[in-house]
Protein backbone atom coordinates (compact mmCIF):
# COMPACT_ATOMS: atom_id res chain seq x y z
CA UNK A 1 0.00 0.00 0.00
CA UNK A 2 1.43 3.10 -0.67
CA UNK A 3 1.32 6.11 1.70
CA UNK A 4 -0.72 8.92 2.41
CA UNK A 5 -0.24 12.14 0.74
CA UNK A 6 0.09 15.25 2.67
CA UNK A 7 0.25 18.42 1.29
CA UNK A 8 2.17 20.76 4.33
CA UNK A 9 1.14 24.79 4.00
CA UNK A 10 3.81 25.62 7.24
CA UNK A 11 2.43 29.09 6.43
CA UNK A 12 3.85 32.32 8.57
CA UNK A 13 5.79 32.91 11.92
CA UNK A 14 5.39 30.09 14.43
CA UNK A 15 3.81 27.93 11.43
CA UNK A 16 7.27 27.63 10.11
CA UNK A 17 8.70 25.89 13.69
CA UNK A 18 5.21 24.18 14.75
CA UNK A 19 4.95 21.87 11.81
CA UNK A 20 8.17 20.50 11.31
CA UNK A 21 7.81 19.47 14.88
CA UNK A 22 4.73 17.81 14.01
CA UNK A 23 6.38 16.79 10.76
CA UNK A 24 9.02 14.84 13.02
CA UNK A 25 6.47 13.12 15.54
CA UNK A 26 3.86 11.68 13.14
CA UNK A 27 7.57 10.64 11.09
CA UNK A 28 8.56 8.79 14.27
CA UNK A 29 5.00 7.01 14.17
CA UNK A 30 4.27 6.40 10.32
CA UNK A 31 5.38 6.75 7.03
CA UNK A 32 3.68 9.70 5.15
CA UNK A 33 5.00 11.68 1.99
CA UNK A 34 4.84 15.53 2.34
CA UNK A 35 4.29 17.83 -0.08
CA UNK A 36 5.77 20.67 1.38
CA UNK A 37 4.45 23.90 -0.18
CA UNK A 38 5.55 27.25 0.79
CA UNK A 39 2.70 29.36 0.52
CA UNK A 40 1.75 32.48 2.56
CA UNK A 41 2.30 35.94 3.02
CA UNK A 42 6.21 35.77 2.10
CA UNK A 43 4.80 34.15 -1.02
CA UNK A 44 2.64 36.87 -1.80
CA UNK A 45 4.60 39.47 -1.01
CA UNK A 46 6.82 37.97 -4.20
CA UNK A 47 4.02 36.90 -6.46
CA UNK A 48 0.97 39.25 -5.65
CA UNK A 49 -1.04 35.74 -4.31
CA UNK A 50 -1.11 33.83 -1.37
CA UNK A 51 -0.74 30.85 -3.31
CA UNK A 52 -0.54 30.14 -7.04
CA UNK A 53 -3.29 29.88 -9.56
CA UNK A 54 -3.44 25.84 -9.60
CA UNK A 55 -3.36 25.70 -5.50
CA UNK A 56 -6.52 24.12 -5.05
CA UNK A 57 -5.63 21.35 -8.00
CA UNK A 58 -2.09 20.49 -6.53
CA UNK A 59 -4.36 19.97 -3.39
CA UNK A 60 -7.29 18.11 -4.53
CA UNK A 61 -4.85 15.29 -5.24
CA UNK A 62 -3.54 15.07 -1.78
CA UNK A 63 -5.18 13.00 1.04
CA UNK A 64 -5.05 15.25 3.82
CA UNK A 65 -3.71 19.20 4.46
CA UNK A 66 -1.01 19.81 7.26
CA UNK A 67 -1.35 23.69 7.97
CA UNK A 68 0.37 26.29 10.38
CA UNK A 69 -0.90 29.35 10.20
CA UNK A 70 -1.60 32.38 7.56
CA UNK A 71 -1.17 35.69 8.67
CA UNK A 72 1.78 38.68 8.98
CA UNK A 73 1.86 42.23 9.67
CA UNK A 74 2.67 43.15 6.15
CA UNK A 75 0.08 42.01 4.96
CA UNK A 76 -3.85 42.64 5.46
CA UNK A 77 -5.19 40.33 7.93
CA UNK A 78 -8.09 39.71 5.68
CA UNK A 79 -6.17 39.22 2.51
CA UNK A 80 -4.60 36.65 4.13
CA UNK A 81 -7.02 34.52 5.40
CA UNK A 82 -9.26 35.04 2.19
CA UNK A 83 -6.43 34.49 -0.34
CA UNK A 84 -5.44 30.94 1.36
CA UNK A 85 -7.07 29.34 4.32
CA UNK A 86 -11.09 30.37 3.38
CA UNK A 87 -10.86 29.13 -0.60
CA UNK A 88 -9.48 25.91 1.15
CA UNK A 89 -12.77 25.64 3.63
CA UNK A 90 -14.67 26.19 0.81
CA UNK A 91 -13.47 24.64 -2.07
CA UNK A 92 -13.35 21.30 -0.40
CA UNK A 93 -16.43 21.48 1.55
CA UNK A 94 -14.94 21.10 4.58
CA UNK A 95 -18.13 22.41 6.61
CA UNK A 96 -16.84 21.22 9.82
CA UNK A 97 -14.09 22.44 12.11
CA UNK A 98 -14.02 20.14 14.52
CA UNK A 99 -12.07 21.54 18.14
CA UNK A 100 -11.77 19.40 21.13
CA UNK A 101 -10.81 21.49 24.49
CA UNK A 102 -9.24 19.57 26.85
CA UNK A 103 -7.44 20.50 29.58
CA UNK A 104 -4.56 17.84 30.38
CA UNK A 105 -3.30 16.63 33.47
CA UNK A 106 -0.48 18.56 34.62
CA UNK A 107 -1.66 21.56 32.82
CA UNK A 108 -3.09 24.50 34.93
CA UNK A 109 -6.21 25.96 33.59
CA UNK A 110 -6.95 29.03 34.58
CA UNK A 111 -10.18 28.31 36.49
CA UNK A 112 -9.82 27.88 39.72
CA UNK A 113 -10.98 24.45 41.48
CA UNK A 114 -11.09 22.83 38.26
CA UNK A 115 -9.47 19.95 36.73
CA UNK A 116 -9.32 17.52 33.88
CA UNK A 117 -12.50 16.38 34.62
CA UNK A 118 -14.03 19.29 34.23
CA UNK A 119 -12.80 20.19 31.13
CA UNK A 120 -13.71 17.94 28.01
CA UNK A 121 -15.55 19.56 24.94
CA UNK A 122 -15.74 18.60 21.81
CA UNK A 123 -16.83 22.38 19.36
CA UNK A 124 -18.34 21.79 16.00
CA UNK A 125 -18.08 24.91 14.16
CA UNK A 126 -20.16 25.47 11.11
CA UNK A 127 -17.13 26.31 8.53
CA UNK A 128 -18.27 27.12 5.23
CA UNK A 129 -20.93 30.45 5.57
CA UNK A 130 -22.95 32.16 8.21
CA UNK A 131 -21.12 35.23 8.74
CA UNK A 132 -18.24 34.60 7.27
CA UNK A 133 -20.34 34.22 3.97
CA UNK A 134 -18.49 36.81 2.11
CA UNK A 135 -21.32 38.34 1.08
CA UNK A 136 -21.36 42.44 1.19
CA UNK A 137 -19.60 45.44 0.09
CA UNK A 138 -18.98 49.05 0.93
CA UNK A 139 -20.78 51.98 -1.12
CA UNK A 140 -19.21 55.68 -0.82
CA UNK A 141 -16.04 54.68 0.14
CA UNK A 142 -13.79 56.95 1.50
CA UNK A 143 -16.80 59.89 1.85
CA UNK A 144 -18.45 60.55 5.03
CA UNK A 145 -21.59 58.49 3.90
CA UNK A 146 -19.74 55.59 3.34
CA UNK A 147 -21.36 52.30 4.13
CA UNK A 148 -20.35 48.50 4.29
CA UNK A 149 -22.77 45.88 4.77
CA UNK A 150 -21.62 42.20 5.67
CA UNK A 151 -24.25 39.76 5.32
CA UNK A 152 -24.70 36.82 7.16
CA UNK A 153 -26.23 33.65 4.98
CA UNK A 154 -27.39 30.35 6.25
CA UNK A 155 -28.82 28.18 4.38
CA UNK A 156 -31.22 24.76 5.63
CA UNK A 157 -28.69 22.12 3.92
CA UNK A 158 -25.38 23.72 5.52
CA UNK A 159 -27.43 23.76 9.03
CA UNK A 160 -28.73 20.51 8.41
CA UNK A 161 -25.30 18.32 7.44
CA UNK A 162 -23.35 20.34 10.20
CA UNK A 163 -26.10 19.32 12.80
CA UNK A 164 -26.05 15.76 11.89
CA UNK A 165 -23.01 15.44 11.99
CA UNK A 166 -22.53 17.17 15.67
CA UNK A 167 -25.49 14.53 16.67
CA UNK A 168 -23.30 11.74 15.74
CA UNK A 169 -20.15 12.63 17.52
CA UNK A 170 -22.52 13.39 20.86
CA UNK A 171 -24.25 9.90 20.74
CA UNK A 172 -20.34 8.68 20.48
CA UNK A 173 -20.06 10.51 23.58
CA UNK A 174 -22.16 11.68 26.43
CA UNK A 175 -25.55 12.03 24.72
CA UNK A 176 -26.20 15.01 25.14
CA UNK A 177 -25.77 18.28 22.34
CA UNK A 178 -25.59 21.93 22.48
CA UNK A 179 -26.58 24.19 20.15
CA UNK A 180 -25.73 27.83 20.29
CA UNK A 181 -27.27 30.68 18.75
CA UNK A 182 -28.98 34.07 19.40
CA UNK A 183 -32.35 33.75 18.19
CA UNK A 184 -33.97 36.41 20.43
CA UNK A 185 -31.83 39.18 18.72
CA UNK A 186 -31.41 37.57 14.90
CA UNK A 187 -35.09 37.25 14.19
CA UNK A 188 -33.95 35.13 11.24
CA UNK A 189 -30.98 33.04 10.27
CA UNK A 190 -30.72 31.82 14.03
CA UNK A 191 -34.41 31.09 14.17
CA UNK A 192 -33.58 28.55 10.61
CA UNK A 193 -30.92 27.32 12.68
CA UNK A 194 -33.03 26.41 15.68
CA UNK A 195 -35.58 25.24 13.49
CA UNK A 196 -33.47 22.45 11.78
CA UNK A 197 -31.35 21.54 14.74
CA UNK A 198 -34.85 20.44 15.99
CA UNK A 199 -36.33 18.31 12.98
CA UNK A 200 -32.13 16.40 12.75
CA UNK A 201 -33.31 16.12 16.11
CA UNK A 202 -35.92 14.00 15.16
CA UNK A 203 -33.46 11.58 13.82
CA UNK A 204 -31.56 11.24 17.13
CA UNK A 205 -34.17 10.17 19.88
CA UNK A 206 -30.59 9.13 21.49
CA UNK A 207 -29.62 12.71 21.87
CA UNK A 208 -30.66 14.92 24.29
CA UNK A 209 -30.39 18.70 22.57
CA UNK A 210 -29.96 22.18 24.74
CA UNK A 211 -30.83 25.70 22.86
CA UNK A 212 -28.28 28.30 24.68
CA UNK A 213 -27.51 31.95 23.46
CA UNK A 214 -23.78 32.55 22.66
CA UNK A 215 -23.69 35.14 25.45
CA UNK A 216 -25.13 32.30 28.13
CA UNK A 217 -22.96 30.10 26.85
CA UNK A 218 -19.41 32.21 27.61
CA UNK A 219 -20.68 32.50 31.07
CA UNK A 220 -21.44 28.53 31.29
CA UNK A 221 -17.69 28.00 30.16
CA UNK A 222 -16.41 29.43 32.48
CA UNK A 223 -18.62 28.70 35.96
CA UNK A 224 -19.83 25.25 34.68
CA UNK A 225 -17.34 23.59 32.03
CA UNK A 226 -18.59 20.10 33.66
CA UNK A 227 -22.20 20.47 32.36
CA UNK A 228 -20.64 21.39 28.14
CA UNK A 229 -19.75 18.43 26.45
CA UNK A 230 -20.60 18.90 22.70
CA UNK A 231 -21.48 21.67 21.20
CA UNK A 232 -22.12 22.79 17.48
CA UNK A 233 -22.50 26.50 16.79
CA UNK A 234 -22.31 29.00 13.67
CA UNK A 235 -19.03 30.23 11.96
CA UNK A 236 -18.49 33.03 14.51
CA UNK A 237 -20.01 31.84 17.50
CA UNK A 238 -17.87 29.27 17.51
CA UNK A 239 -14.84 31.08 16.05
CA UNK A 240 -15.04 33.13 19.42
CA UNK A 241 -16.50 30.25 21.97
CA UNK A 242 -13.12 27.89 20.92
CA UNK A 243 -10.74 30.59 22.01
CA UNK A 244 -12.22 30.62 24.96
CA UNK A 245 -11.96 27.02 25.04
CA UNK A 246 -8.72 27.24 24.34
CA UNK A 247 -7.80 29.29 27.19
CA UNK A 248 -9.84 26.95 29.58
CA UNK A 249 -7.36 24.05 28.37
CA UNK A 250 -4.23 26.34 29.23
CA UNK A 251 -3.56 28.18 26.03
CA UNK A 252 -3.98 28.21 22.50
CA UNK A 253 -0.27 26.39 22.03
CA UNK A 254 -2.24 23.32 22.98
CA UNK A 255 -5.05 23.93 20.62
CA UNK A 256 -5.93 21.83 17.96
CA UNK A 257 -8.45 21.41 14.95
CA UNK A 258 -9.52 20.11 12.04
CA UNK A 259 -11.24 21.14 8.72
CA UNK A 260 -13.40 18.35 7.64
CA UNK A 261 -15.07 16.86 4.28
CA UNK A 262 -16.69 13.87 6.20
CA UNK A 263 -17.74 12.43 2.75
CA UNK A 264 -14.24 12.43 2.32
CA UNK A 265 -14.88 13.20 -1.45
CA UNK A 266 -12.42 16.24 -0.85
CA UNK A 267 -8.98 16.47 1.56
CA UNK A 268 -9.52 17.79 5.18
CA UNK A 269 -7.11 19.99 6.67
CA UNK A 270 -5.80 20.33 9.86
CA UNK A 271 -4.26 22.30 11.90
CA UNK A 272 -3.41 24.48 15.26
CA UNK A 273 -5.81 26.89 16.80
CA UNK A 274 -3.10 29.27 16.88
CA UNK A 275 -2.30 32.09 14.27
CA UNK A 276 1.14 32.86 13.66
CA UNK A 277 2.37 34.85 16.52
CA UNK A 278 4.54 37.25 15.12
CA UNK A 279 5.11 38.44 18.92
CA UNK A 280 6.94 35.28 19.61
CA UNK A 281 8.30 34.17 15.70
CA UNK A 282 11.81 33.33 15.39
CA UNK A 283 12.56 32.94 19.02
CA UNK A 284 12.21 29.38 18.92
CA UNK A 285 9.75 29.25 21.94
CA UNK A 286 6.72 27.93 20.25
CA UNK A 287 4.58 25.46 21.45
CA UNK A 288 4.53 22.74 19.23
CA UNK A 289 2.20 20.45 21.00
CA UNK A 290 -1.50 21.97 19.34
CA UNK A 291 0.12 21.86 15.85
CA UNK A 292 1.47 18.04 17.55
CA UNK A 293 -2.27 17.53 17.96
CA UNK A 294 -3.81 18.21 14.68
CA UNK A 295 -1.68 15.76 13.26
CA UNK A 296 -2.74 13.03 15.38
CA UNK A 297 -6.34 14.37 14.45
CA UNK A 298 -5.13 14.09 10.88
CA UNK A 299 -3.54 10.56 11.34
CA UNK A 300 -7.33 9.59 13.00
CA UNK A 301 -8.56 10.87 9.89
CA UNK A 302 -6.46 8.85 7.78
CA UNK A 303 -7.61 5.84 9.58
CA UNK A 304 -4.55 5.14 11.78
CA UNK A 305 -5.78 5.49 14.95
CA UNK A 306 -3.71 3.00 16.82
CA UNK A 307 -0.76 6.09 15.59
CA UNK A 308 -3.01 8.80 16.71
CA UNK A 309 -3.28 7.66 20.25
CA UNK A 310 0.32 6.93 20.32
CA UNK A 311 0.90 10.41 19.64
CA UNK A 312 -1.93 11.80 21.80
CA UNK A 313 -0.34 9.38 25.05
CA UNK A 314 2.89 10.94 24.51
CA UNK A 315 1.62 14.46 24.38
CA UNK A 316 -0.40 13.81 27.57
CA UNK A 317 2.90 12.39 29.11
CA UNK A 318 4.65 15.30 28.27
CA UNK A 319 2.30 17.68 29.63
CA UNK A 320 1.91 15.56 32.91
CA UNK A 321 5.33 15.41 33.96
CA UNK A 322 5.68 19.36 33.53
CA UNK A 323 9.51 18.86 32.74
CA UNK A 324 9.67 20.42 29.03
CA UNK A 325 7.40 22.65 28.31
CA UNK A 326 7.37 25.94 26.65
CA UNK A 327 7.03 29.28 27.71
CA UNK A 328 3.12 30.03 27.54
CA UNK A 329 2.73 26.29 29.92
CA UNK A 330 5.28 27.92 32.41
CA UNK A 331 8.65 25.85 31.51
CA UNK A 332 12.00 27.07 29.79
CA UNK A 333 11.95 24.62 26.40
CA UNK A 334 12.12 25.05 23.32
CA UNK A 335 10.22 24.30 20.05
CA UNK A 336 12.63 21.57 19.79
CA UNK A 337 13.33 20.24 23.09
CA UNK A 338 9.33 19.68 23.45
CA UNK A 339 9.00 17.85 20.26
CA UNK A 340 11.98 15.72 21.77
CA UNK A 341 10.31 15.29 24.46
CA UNK A 342 7.34 14.02 22.76
CA UNK A 343 9.50 11.31 20.09
CA UNK A 344 10.73 10.03 23.66
CA UNK A 345 7.20 9.61 25.37
CA UNK A 346 5.87 7.52 22.62
CA UNK A 347 4.23 4.57 23.88
CA UNK A 348 5.72 1.53 21.84
CA UNK A 349 3.60 0.52 18.78
P1 LIG B 1 -1.97 34.28 17.47
O1 LIG B 1 -2.66 33.01 17.74
O2 LIG B 1 -0.94 34.26 16.42
O3 LIG B 1 -1.28 34.81 18.83
C1 LIG B 1 -2.03 35.14 20.01
C2 LIG B 1 -1.13 35.01 21.25
O4 LIG B 1 -0.89 33.63 21.51
C3 LIG B 1 0.24 35.65 21.05
O5 LIG B 1 0.64 36.25 22.25
C4 LIG B 1 1.14 34.49 20.72
O6 LIG B 1 2.48 34.67 21.10
C5 LIG B 1 0.49 33.35 21.49
N1 LIG B 1 0.70 32.07 20.79
C6 LIG B 1 0.12 31.69 19.63
N2 LIG B 1 0.57 30.49 19.25
C7 LIG B 1 1.46 30.10 20.18
C8 LIG B 1 2.27 28.95 20.35
N3 LIG B 1 2.27 27.94 19.46
N4 LIG B 1 3.08 28.90 21.42
C9 LIG B 1 3.10 29.89 22.33
N5 LIG B 1 2.35 31.00 22.24
C10 LIG B 1 1.54 31.11 21.17
O7 LIG B 1 -3.10 35.36 17.13
P2 LIG B 1 -2.97 36.86 16.62
O8 LIG B 1 -1.79 37.51 17.26
O9 LIG B 1 -4.30 37.44 16.78
O10 LIG B 1 -2.72 36.75 15.07
C11 LIG B 1 -1.42 36.80 14.45
C12 LIG B 1 -1.57 36.53 12.97
O11 LIG B 1 -2.01 35.18 12.77
C13 LIG B 1 -2.58 37.42 12.28
O12 LIG B 1 -2.08 37.76 11.02
C14 LIG B 1 -3.82 36.53 12.16
O13 LIG B 1 -4.62 36.88 11.07
C15 LIG B 1 -3.19 35.18 11.96
N6 LIG B 1 -4.06 34.07 12.39
C16 LIG B 1 -4.10 32.97 11.60
C17 LIG B 1 -4.83 31.86 11.95
C18 LIG B 1 -4.80 30.68 11.06
O14 LIG B 1 -3.97 30.57 10.19
N7 LIG B 1 -5.68 29.72 11.25
C19 LIG B 1 -5.60 31.84 13.18
C20 LIG B 1 -5.46 33.03 14.00
C21 LIG B 1 -4.73 34.11 13.60
MG1 LIG C 1 -10.18 32.04 15.76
Amino acid sequence: MSNPRVAVVAGDGVGQEVIPAGMRVLSAVTSLDFVELPWGSEYYERTGTMMPADALDILGDVDAIYLGAVGWPTVPDHVSLWGLLLPIRKAFEQYVNLRPVRLLPGVRGPLAGRGPDDVDMLFIRENTEGEYSGTGGRVHTGTPLEVAVEVSVFTRAAVERVARFAFERARERSGSLISVTKSNASRFTYVLWDEVVAETAADFPDVTVQRVHVDAMAARMVLRPDSVDVVVASNLFADILTDLGAALQGGLGLAASANLNPERRHPSMFEPVHGSAPDIAGMRRANPLGAILAGALMLAHLGQTEAASRVEAAVAHVAKAGETLTGDLGGTASTLEVTDAVIAALPPA
